[in-house]
C-alpha cells in the first residue's frame, strides 16, 4: 500500500489537486489522505471550490489563517510536522507556489519523506515575487517535479536536477477546466450579471506588488474605470484588494467597475468564457484563458508561464493607466491574439500520467 498525503491550502490549489486525486482512485494499492492547510478559509476562497469541484472533504485541517508570510509558514510546518510523524506518508504531494506548498516540503523533506511538485521549473525570475521563493524551495526539496511546460523543464536543468527527477506531465489545472467548462457554461453567468457574451471586461488583482501600495494601485484603478466608459467590467476582488481599495480609499474611484464578492470556480470559469477581455495578475488565469481563446492582459512586469504569451492569448501590460486602456481596447477591436496552438500536453489528461508515476513510486526515500 502506498500511501499518499495532499497538501492543498489556498485557492488555486484547490482545482490542481481535484483531478490528483481522481486519477489515483483508480489505482488500488494506493491510500490518499487530504491536508488542508487552512491557509484560505473564508467559505468564498475555500469550501465553494470543494463543493464545485467535488473533492473529497479534508481529512485533516490545519486551520493556519492569515498571517504574516514568517508566521504563516511556521503554523503550517509546525502543524504539519505531527501528521507527518503520526501518518508516515511515502508521498507528499504539494501543489503550485503558495506558502503552504514550500512550508509542507519542508516538513516532508526533513522526515525523508518524498516529495512531489506538481507545476514544478516555473520561473518568473522576480525574486521580489513570495510565490518565487516558494517555488525555487519547493523544487530544491522535490524528489519528483512534475512540469506543465517545457520552459519548466530547461529552469529545472540549468539549476541541475537530475533529468530522472523531472516529469513533463502537462497541466492538471487544464484537466480541470476541461472537465467542467461545459457545467459552467450552462450556468449562463454572464447573463446572471447582466452582461452580453463576448462584450464585457473581467478583472482579477491579488499580488502584493499590485494591491498592497497606494502607488501601485492608483494606476491601476485608474486605467480600469477609464477601460468601463468603453465596456462593461466586473471585478469579484479578493479580500485583500477589496480591504485595500477601501483602506485606501479607491473604492469610489473605480468608476462604472462593478466590483462584487470572489465567486466560486463554476462561476468564474462561465464569465472567463464569456468574456472578450481578461485583466488579471494571476498566475493559473493566465493559462486558462489561453485555453478558452479568451484575450489575457497579465497586470505584471513578467510571468513564469511564458507558453501563454509564445502560444497563447497572453499579454503583459505595463503598470500605468493609459497602457491599461489603450492595451484593453487594442484587444477587444482589431488587436485580438489569436492562440498559436495549445500548449503541449494541455490535454485533460495532465492527472492520468502524474498519478502513474505517483503510483508507481517506492515509498519512503
Ligand atoms: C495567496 C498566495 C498567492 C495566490 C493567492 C490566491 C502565498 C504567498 N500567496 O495569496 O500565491 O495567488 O493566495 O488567492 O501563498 N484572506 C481572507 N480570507 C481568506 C484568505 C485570505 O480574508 O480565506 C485575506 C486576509 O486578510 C489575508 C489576505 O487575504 O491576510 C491575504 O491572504 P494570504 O493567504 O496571506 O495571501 P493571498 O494574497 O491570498
Amino acid at each position: 500500500m502506498l500511501r499518499i498525503v495532499h497538501v492543498a491550502g489556498a485557492r488555486p490549489n484547490f482545482m490542481k489537486i481535484a483531478p490528483l486525486m481522481s486519477a489515483l482512485t483508480r489505482y488500488r494499492d494506493v491510500e490518499q489522505i487530504l491536508v488542508h492547510t487552512g491557509q484560505h478559509y473564508d467559505a468564498l476562497m475555500s469550501e465553494v471550490f470543494f463543493d464545485d469541484l467535488c473533492i473529497p472533504r479534508p481529512d485533516v485541517n490545519l486551520e493556519v489563517g492569515s498571517a504574516s508570510h514568517a508566521v504563516q509558514t511556521a503554523g503550517i510546518m509546525m502543524a504539519f510536522e505531527p501528521v507527518c510523524r503520526d501518518l508516515q506518508p511515502d508521498v507528499v504531494v504539494v501543489v503550485g507556489d503558495v506558502n503552504s506548498t514550500a512550508a509542507c516540503a519542508l516538513v516532508a523533506a526533513k522526515f525523508g519523506i518524498k516529495v512531489a511538485h506538481v507545476e514544478a521549473g516555473l520561473r518568473s525570475f522576480d525574486w521580489t515575487m513570495p510565490e518565487e521563493i516558494n517555488r525555487v524551495v519547493t523544487d530544491r526539496l522535490s524528489d519528483l517535479l512534475f512540469t506543465t511546460e517545457s520552459d519548466a523543464n530547461e529552469n529545472l536543468r540549468r539549476e541541475g536536477v537530475a533529468e530522472d527527477k523531472i516529469h513533463f506531465v502537462g497541466n492538471v489545472m487544464i484537466d480541470t477546466l476541461l472537465r467542467h467548462r461545459e457545467r459552467a457554461k450552462a450556468l449562463d453567468m454572464p447573463s446572471r450579471f447582466g452582461l452580453d457574451s463576448g462584450h464585457y471586461a473581467l478583472v482579477t488583482l491579488h499580488r502584493p506588488s499590485n494591491v498592497d501600495a497606494p502607488d501601485s494601485l492608483r494606476p491601476i484603478v485608474d486605467g480600469l474605470s477609464r477601460v468601463a466608459d468603453s465596456m462593461p467590467v466586473l471585478f469579484p476582488a479578493h479580500p485583500r484588494t477589496r480591504r485595500n481599495l477601501d483602506s485606501f480609499g479607491f473604492a469610489q474611484d473605480l468608476g462604472d467597475v462593478r466590483l462584487v464578492d470572489p465567486l466560486g470556480y463554476l462561476e468564474f470559469l462561465g464569465l472567463m468564457d464569456g468574456a472578450s477581455v481578461v485583466l488579471t495578475d494571476s498566475g493559473g488565469i493566465q493559462e486558462e484563458t489561453t485555453v478558452l481563446g479568451v484575450q489575457c492582459l497579465t497586470l505584471r512586469p513578467n510571468t513564469e508561464r511564458p507558453v501563454t504569451v509564445e502560444q497563447g492569448t497572453n499579454r503583459l501590460v505595463s503598470l500605468d493607466a493609459d497602457s491599461i486602456v489603450q492595451t484593453a481596447l487594442y484587444s477587444v477591436d482589431g488587436g485580438r491574439k489569436s492562440r498559436r496552438s495549445l500548449p503541449e500536453l494541455w490535454d485533460g489528461k495532465a492527472a492520468d500520467r502524474v498519478a502513474e508515476v505517483l503510483a508507481n513510486t517506492q515509498g519512503a526515500a
